[in-house]
């Protein structure tokens, strides 16, 4: 074997050790948020863009892990299934997605806001005939409470959470567009200034507009970190085809409030990750004794 052919294939066995570890392991990233608007401790997780995924039989292995973090709620930021597996009927991965759901709701509260995948079911009513529908009612009656452009108090610990639906035009390719105050507010109303305001968005495109719009925390997802991350430079490319794209993952602070992107968990239509692993985020939310608020990523595990 020539040095050249032995190089090719080191790089090879290299590259493809890192993408199987990297779909099967399971990262958590810690961040501790603090704000005078909130008025009693709690512990977030949340995950993203599973794409029907499982990890371990009937996702054993990925409930086993968010329950060990001790969860006061589970926040799921779409795309918890992938919508071209709906061809005639509705797929297994649903059935999976419900039993996640089911086994983290008999412990704490699960919310749920959508995808562009759950809403594309929708939007293609013609092919999937009641789907949608079918599919969100199994979600809700297996524990989820979804925020469909809704909201609600978290009991009361000064948190309102909201759910952002978005409409098919926002995830266009070749589009990259902002979403006016005016358009975000007729989805979801006004921003309760009142108490600390957590906005569930799957897509982060529209980071800047959802900190002007007033969530103090933004949850996104969608971009699966830029699906491959390379050192100091960060995600590869979204599912717009931009290559390397403002807001891939991580912490961002705009506009004084703060938003995270997760990584996400699964895959859909190219089974890779690289240097970037499945993720689960921990958020703990405190009160703070000044009204100032402080962020800070806390690593990972
Ligand atoms: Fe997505």
């Amino acid at each position: 074997m020539s040095t050249l052919a032995f190089l090719v294939s080191l790089f090879g066995a290299f590259v493809t050790g890192v993408v199987n570890s990297d779909l099967h392991s399971i990262v958590v990233r810690r961040c501790r948020l603090r704000s005078g608007k909130i008025k009693k401790s709690l512990r977030f997780v949340v995950l993203s863009d599973l794409h029907g995924r499982c990890f371990g039989k009937h996702n054993r292995r990925l409930i086993r892990r968010i329950l060990a973090l001790k969860p006061d709620c589970v926040l799921m930021v779409g795309d918890i299934m992938t919508a071209k597996d709906f061809l005639h009927s509705i797929p297994s991965s649903v059935d999976e997605a419900c039993r996640l759901i089911g086994a983290l709701s008999a412990h704490c509260p699960v919310y749920f806001s959508l995808g562009n995948h759950e809403s594309r079911v929708q939007w293609l009513q013609e092919d999937f005939p009641f789907a949608y529908e079918e599919m969100m009612e199994r979600f809700r009656k297996a524990g989820a409470r979804i925020l469909d452009n809704e909201n609600c108090l978290l009991g009361d610990s000064g948190v309102r959470l909201y759910g952002l639906t978005l409409t098919s035009s926002c995830f266009l390719s070749g589009r990259h567009d902002h979403l006016p105050g005016k358009v975000l507010r007729s989805f979801i109303g006004k921003a309760d200034k009142e108490h600390f305001s957590v906005l569930l968005a799957h897509d982060p495109e529209y980071l800047p507009d959802y900190a002007k719009w007033g969530a103090d925390l933004c949850f996104c997802g969608h971009f699966h970190g830029g699906i491959i991350r390379l050192p100091f430079i960060g995600g590869l490319i979204s599912p717009k085809r931009q290559f390397f794209p403002d807001f891939s993952a991580g912490l961002f602070r705009l506009g004084g409030k703060c938003q995270l992107i997760s990584c996400g968990l699964g895959t859909h239509t190219l089974p890779v990750r690289f240097f970037n692993p499945a993720e689960l985020l921990l958020v703990e939310l405190d009160g703070a004794r000044n009204k100032e608020d402080q962020y800070g990523n806390t690593g990972e595990t």
